[in-house]
């Protein structure tokens, strides 16, 4: 069965999930996870996010946990894991160090582009501020998907480069020491759906502009009172075409909720009207979730005991091909 994996750095400030992200990633996701021909990997790649601050870091593994389980992802169905639980992984980036050129890591855009900002930066050493964890991001992450056998890593355009990088040490691993990797793919999210946030330019944390995806639902209601809209008054015809509260509302509802709700726009429906159609229906699909959030951050042990036995299944995969590995490169016993 085909391996989708992907993961998440715990680096949010908390409450940074927003119904953009719900829509666009987080619900697709949980869809894709139900999907009996592939096998879907979620981890919290904490190990990557090592040099911030420790408890937000800690914290941020919480709500980023607790908010998939919240939104129906079944750790029963799909691996669900820390990365920092599987030893395996730092194991697999040293064994990955040793066949990985220095060459392709000095062209990583991330540490490309620290370099470049340093060197326009009179006076500046161009490795300031530059750790070996930024050079070497890249192979952490070739093991986090490597050590899995994945075929498929959903990510952002951002990312597609490291997803190259895997692949290219990967076959020289498997050129050297014998086929052993299943060579990934990166599979870039292009088409996915984007909602407008309050000022209607872009959901996104950087704008200011995000409705959070658990927001008490008081705060749901005001922040959707919020969103932009013209002048047009109650009984004049409205543009869903030219509506975000319509395109958001659209991004949550049946195509025969959407298809009503063009008809009242039609019809000139007022636009506090149509906040509180919003509210209502983008509020019967979080409040379940939001309630199950709620009680999860309030039970951190559930959440850590989820984790443990997400990293229990994981290293019945890890801990084998790690050893076939290490047997490949050289490290077994000298006589049995
Ligand atoms: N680097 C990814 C990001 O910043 C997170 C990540 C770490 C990841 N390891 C991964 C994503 C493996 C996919 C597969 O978003």
């Amino acid at each position: 069965m085909e391996v989708v994996l992907t993961g998440i750095k715990p680096t949010g400030e908390p409450g940074m999930l927003h119904i953009g992200n719900y829509v666009g990633a987080m619900k697709p996701a949980v869809e894709a996870s139900k999907n009996a021909s592939a096998h879907s990997y979620f981890f919290i790649a904490d190990y990557h996010a090592i040099g911030g601050n420790a408890d937000k870091m800690v914290r941020s593994t919480l709500e980023i946990t607790a908010s998939w389980l919240a939104v129906g992802l079944d750790p029963n169905k799909v691996m669900l894991y820390r990365q920092s639980d599987i030893p395996e992984i730092p194991e697999l980036t040293w064994i990955l160090h040793c066949m990985t050129a220095k060459g392709l890591m000095n062209r990583a855009h991330a540490y490309k582009a620290a370099v470049a900002e340093n060197e326009a930066t009179p006076g500046r050493d161009p490795d300031q501020g530059i750790n070996m964890s930024l050079f070497s991001y890249p192979i952490l992450m070739a093991a986090d998907i490597l050590m899995f056998k994945t075929a498929k890593v959903p990510v952002g355009r951002d990312q597609k480069q490291h997803v190259e990088m895997a692949r290219d040490i990967a076959q020289r691993f498997n050129h050297h020491f014998g086929e052993t990797f299943v060579l990934p793919e990166a599979a870039i999210g292009d088409n996915i759906a984007t909602l407008p946030g309050l000022d209607g330019r872009k959901m996104s944390k950087s704008y200011g502009n995000v409705v959070p995806l658990f927001a008490p639902e008081k705060e749901l209601r005001k922040l959707i009172m919020k969103i932009k809209t013209n002048s047009l008054g109650p009984g004049q015809p409205k543009d869903p075409a030219d509506s975000a509260l319509f395109e958001i509302y659209r991004a949550f509802a049946s195509d025969a909720e959407t298809a009503a709700v063009r008809a009242r726009y039609a019809e000139g429906i007022g636009w506090g009207d149509m906040k509180q159609v919003l509210f209502e229906r983008i509020n019967a699909e979080i409040a379940p979730a939001r309630a199950e959030y709620e009680r999860l951050m309030a039970n951190p042990r559930e959440v850590e005991d989820v984790l443990r036995r997400g990293a229990e299944k994981a290293r019945a995969v890890s801990k084998p091909f790690l050893a076939e590995i290490r047997a490949k490169v050289g490290i077994r016993p000298l006589a049995r």
